[in-house]
């Protein structure tokens, strides 16, 4: 428990440093020797990574906050009334934006209880002291952990429960680990609870690779900090400035993919693993999936998962969809 002057707030921590040290490597470790390489995209956000993230959600290029937030502005009224949510479980909460637009929208003090979740603890942490002083009748319980394998350490619901999941987060997920979340999330919720989940759609090809491929190479910058998480984590040698970005829309996968593409013949070695991984030139490390959605793709998902489809928001242009989401 940590105290501020008069309010505090709890927080739980799963994943220590060294079990997120130890599952990074081991990770990295398989990501490096695969034959096609790839990385998760989970490591992207150390406190570097989150601040670029934050820069991303503010691209012109990037209309997925933009278009999450104007649809729930218009459609809270709605979500509120059908949820009259008391307890809020955020996953990963990021810097905790988006469930003061539902605090803003509910009735006052209606919500009285906030789980926010997220990998990186420094935010779970900031999110949780800065909630706690600016709503000072808010309980705030911080989980630092991984939503694919940490969900079981939520506590049950001590009211109407919303699980809140925003941002197309869940497109970071391939389709095999979307069912085990989703089974997982089942579990979060009891009868009358519900989840909402902010969902990117299937568009235009060049609209979607335009907002992975920002002008101002924020994304690139991004994309390649994760090779600086490993340098710093792992004590590798990557030079980021020998790989480039790339990011395309594979249609029939319906996913964005992102890349980082080996500029040249080399090799980089990870101390920490004692190992070397031998690069192509033009060899490419899959860094990122980014889905893209269709309405028939997640109620399949859900109805595999015992849930439920509610409600299906989408804005005007029908780019971005919130899904309300019930125990079937
Ligand atoms: N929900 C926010 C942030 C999205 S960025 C928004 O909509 O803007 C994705 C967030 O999820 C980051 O804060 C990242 O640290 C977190 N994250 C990614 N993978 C995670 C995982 N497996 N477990 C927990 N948090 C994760
Ligand atoms: C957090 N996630 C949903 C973002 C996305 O769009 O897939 C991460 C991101 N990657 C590149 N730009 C933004």
């Amino acid at each position: 428990m940590r105290k501020g002057i008069s309010v505090s707030y709890s927080l739980d921590v799963f994943l220590e440093p060294y079990a997120f040290k130890q599952n990074l490597a081991a990770d990295v470790r398989r990501g490096l020797t695969a034959p096609q390489k790839y990385l998760l995209p989970k490591y992207f956000y150390d406190d570097a990574g989150s601040k670029l993230f934050d820069r991303i959600t503010e691209l012109p290029e990037y209309y997925l906050t933009r278009t999450e937030q104007h649809l729930f502005s218009s459609v809270k009224p709605h979500i509120l009334k059908a949820t009259r949510p008391q307890e809020v479980v955020e996953l990963g909460c990021g810097n905790g934006d988006k469930f003061r637009w539902l605090l803003h929208a509910a009735r006052d003090r209606e919500i009285s209880a906030y789980i926010p979740m997220d990998m990186n603890a420094g935010l779970v942490e900031s999110v949780a002291r800065d909630l706690v002083r600016d709503y000072p009748f808010l309980a705030v319980h911080g989980i630092v952990g991984d939503f694919e394998t940490h969900l079981a350490h939520i506590p049950p619901p001590k009211g109407r429960r919303l699980v809140t999941f925003m941002g197309s987060t869940i497109g970071n997920l391939g389709p095999e680990q979307r069912k085990g979340f989703i089974a997982q999330l089942r579990c979060l919720l009891d009868e009358g609870s519900h989840a909402l989940i902010g969902l990117d759609l299937v568009k235009d090809a060049g609209m979607l690779e335009a907002a992975y491929n920002d002008q101002a190479g924020v994304t690139a910058d991004f994309n390649r900090n994760i090779l600086l998480v490993l340098n710093r984590e792992l004590a590798g040698d990557f030079r980021p400035e020998t790989f480039t970005h790339h990011a395309f829309f594979n249609r029939e996968a319906s996913r964005i993919e992102m890349h980082l593409v080996s500029r040249k013949e080399q090799q980089v070695r990870l101390a920490a693993l004692e190992m070397q991984a031998a690069f192509q030139s033009d060899e490419t490390i899959w860094t990122e999936s980014s889905y893209k959605f269709t309405v028939g793709m997640v109620e399949e998902m859900l109805a595999a998962g015992g849930l439920r489809l509610e409600q299906w928001y989408t804005d005007e242009a029908g780019w971005y969809a919130l899904a309300l989401i019930g125990t079937a």
